[in-house]
C-alpha cells in the first residue's frame, strides 16, 4: 500500500497518536549492559564487479578526484559513517588470492583471473599497500582474509610477517615492504583463516577444516611481535550448527579469537527477484529472512557459551545484507537499494546491539556497488543509499552502552504468516540515550509509549527514514528521494515519551 494513502487516513500526528495501536516500550536506564562494539558497524570490499575498481579504486591517473587512486567522495562518505574497519580482499574472491601478486611496481604486477567472480582479468593493480593505506586514510581497521584453499600456509605466515613486522633485518618479507615503499608495519590485527571453507574456500568437510585451521593459527603466530592478533574461524553460513559445535570442540580457545557466520536475507538462491521491483508479498519474504539472523545469532552463541563459557570468543557476522536478482550491466552482483533495505540494515543492526554480548564484529557486504551497497557510482558520479543512512544515524551506538529494552511487538501478517512488526535497540553514551526503532509493517504505523525508567533529560531529538513506497530509492537523477529528515511527533509527560512510529520507517530519537 503507498505510504500516501495511510498519510492522507493520519491527517496530523495526534491523529496518528490518537489512532495507531500502542504499544508499551520499558527501556531499562537501570540496568546498562554490555559495550556495543563499534566493530559490529564494519563493512567489506571484495573484488567482484566494481567494488573495488571503479567504486573505491580509480587509480591515481584518474580524472575522477582521488588521493594515492581512492576516490575522494567515496572516502569522505565512509568517514562520515565512522566506519571502524574494513574486511579485504573476499569473500570468495579471497579464496584464490595470492598476495604476493599484487605488490610492487605496479607494471611488474602478475595479471591473473578473477576465479570467483566472472574470470575477468585481475590486474592487481590494487593490492596489499593500495588496500592498507585506503583503511588509512579512512581511519578504519583492516580485515584481512587468508587464502586457505590454493594458498599455503607459508604466504599467510609471510602475510602476516610482510604488514606487521617491524624489524627490518629479518627475514625477505619485511625487507619487500620496505623496497616496495613502506618502512613501518601497518600492525593489522583482524585475519580471517579462510573463508566460506564448506563451499567456495575448498568444499571441506568440518573435521578438515578445524585441523588446518590449527595450522594456519599457530604458524600465524609466531613471531613475537605478532601476539595479539584476532583469528576469526570459519563458521557456518546457514542453521549447520554441527559445524559450530566441531570448530569450538575442536580448536582451542587460545587459537581462536572470532567465529564467522554468513547470513544473506535472500528469497531463494534460485529465484532471488528483483532490488527494486518486487510485490509487498515478496518484501514480507525478505523481512522474515533478515529476522532469522536473530535465531541465527541466538542458536550459534548458545554453542559458543557452552565451549566458551568465559565469552573470550567473538561472534563475527562477517557477511550480512539483502541479495537480489543482480543488474548486470551495471556490474556483478551490482543491485539497487530501497527502502526495503534500510529495514533490513535497521533490524539486523538492532538484532547485533541487542546480542553484543557475544557479537563483536559484523560486516555489511558490500560496500560500494556490490549488493546491499551504501553507496552507488557512476564514472564520477556518487549516491548514498538508504542503507548509508541507516548507518550513518546508527553510528551513535558506536562503543557506547547497551541498555537492555522489553516490549511485545505486534505482529505483521501475511496471510496465515507473521513476523514481529518491531525492532528496538538503545545504548548510552556521554549522558546521552539513543533509541533506535524500525517499524516493518507496510500498512500500520504504532504508538510506541518509551518509559525511560526515571532517565533525566532536557532535550528529544528525532530522525527519521521513511518514504511514501517500500520500493523508493536513489538515483543518478534523484538522488536525495531516500534520506534522513528531523523527526518532531512525540509528545513527552510523566516519566514516558510517546512517539508515533509510521509504517516501513527506521527512527531514532536521542535524550539529552
Ligand atoms: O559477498 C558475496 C559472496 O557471498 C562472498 O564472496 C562469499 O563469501 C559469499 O558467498
Amino acid at each position: 500500500m503507498k505510504k500516501s494513502y495511510m498519510l492522507a487516513i493520519w491527517l496530523s500526528s495526534t491523529s496518528l497518536l490518537l489512532s495507531a495501536q500502542n504499544v508499551q516500550v520499558k527501556v531499562h536506564t537501570d540496568q546498562p549492559a554490555n559495550q556495543i562494539n563499534k566493530h559490529i558497524y564494519g563493512h567489506f570490499a571484495e573484488h567482484l564487479g566494481r567494488g573495488v575498481y571503479g567504486g573505491l579504486y580509480v587509480g591515481d591517473t584518474s580524472s575522477i578526484p582521488n588521493t594515492d587512486g581512492v576516490r575522494n567522495d567515496v572516502i569522505d562518505a565512509l568517514k562520515d559513517l565512522k566506519i571502524p574497519n574494513l574486511r579485504w580482499p573476499g569473500g570468495c574472491f579471497a579464496d584464490s588470492y595470492h598476495w604476493k601478486d599484487a605488490v610492487g611496481p605496479k607494471d611488474q604486477r602478475l595479471a591473473t583471473e578473477n576465479m570467483a567472480w566472472g574470470n575477468v582479468c585481475e590486474d592487481n593493480g590494487f593490492g596489499t599497500h593500495e588496500f592498507l593505506d585506503l583503511c588509512e586514510q579512512l581511519g578504519a581497521e583492516a580485515y584481512l582474509a587468508t587464502n586457505m584453499n590454493s594458498g599455503t600456509v607459508r604466504e599467510a605466515v609471510d602475510w602476516v610477517q610482510y604488514v606487521n613486522h617491524a624489524n627490518g633485518t629479518s627475514y625477505l618479507t619485511t625487507d619487500l615492504r620496505e623496497e616496495n615503499g613502506r618502512a613501518t608495519p601497518w600492525n593489522v590485527k583482524f585475519w580471517g583463516i579462510g573463508n566460506e571453507s564448506w563451499d567456495c574456500g575448498g568444499n571441506m568437510d568440518v573435521d578438515h577444516y578445524t585441523d588446518l585451521y590449527k595450522q594456519y593459527a599457530t604458524a600465524m603466530t609466531s613471531y613475537s611481535n605478532t601476539e595479539g592478533l584476532f583469528r576469526v574461524a570459519v563458521g557456518p553460513g546457514w542453521d549447520d550448527y554441527h559445524w559450530t559445535v566441531e570448530v569450538m570442540k575442536q580448536i582451542p580457545l587460545k587459537r581462536l579469537e572470532g567465529l564467522s557466520i554468513h547470513h544473506y536475507a535472500v528469497l531463494e538462491w534460485s529465484n532471488k527477484g528483483s532490488s527494486y521491483d518486487f510485490t509487498d508479498d515478496q518484501y514480507f519474504s525478505t523481512m522474515k529472512k533478515a529476522w532469522f539472523m536473530d535465531e541465527f545469532i541466538t542458536e550459534n552463541s548458545k554453542i559458543m557459551d557452552q565451549y566458551d563459557p568465559e565469552n573470550k570468543v567473538a561472534l563475527v557476522v562477517d557477511e550480512w545484507g539483502g541479495w537480489y536478482a543482480p543488474i548486470p550491466e551495471k556490474g556483478q552482483l551490482y543491485q539497487q537499494n530501497t527502502m526495503r533495505d534500510a529495514m533490513i540494515a535497521g533490524l539486523t543492526l538492532n538484532v547485533f546491539n541487542n546480542h553484543s554480548d557475544r557479537v563483536r564484529m559484523a560486516n555489511l557486504a558490500q560496500t560500494v556497488n556490490v549488493l546491499q551497497a551504501v553507496i552507488l557510482t557512476e564514472e564520477e558520479k556518487m549516491i548514498l543509499t538508504p542503507t548509508y543512512h541507516v548507518m550513518k544515524m546508527y553510528a551513535v551506538h558506536q562503543d557506547a552502552t547497551l541498555i537492555p529494552v522489553s516490549f511485545d511487538s505486534p505482529e505483521y501478517h501475511k496471510g496465515e504468516d507473521q513476523i514481529p512488526a518491531l525492532s528496538i535497540s538503545a545504548s548510552e553514551t556521554d549522558g546521552k540515550l539513543s533509541v533506535s526503532m524500525v517499524n516493518m509493517d507496510l500498512d500500520k504505523g504504532y504508538a510506541l509509549k518509551l518509559d525511560l525508567s526515571g532517565y533525566e533529560f532536557d532535550t528529544i531529538k528525532g530522525q527519521i527514514i521513511e518514504s511514501e513506497d517500500i520500493r523508493d530509492h536513489n538515483t543518478f537523477d534523484q538522488p536525495r528521494k531516500v534520506i534522513t529528515t528531523e523527526f518532531k511527533d512525540f509528545k513527552s509527560k510523566k516519566g514516558s515519551t510517546i512517539v508515533s512510529l509510521p509504517a516501513f520507517s527506521v527512527m531514532m530519537l536521542q535524550f539529552d
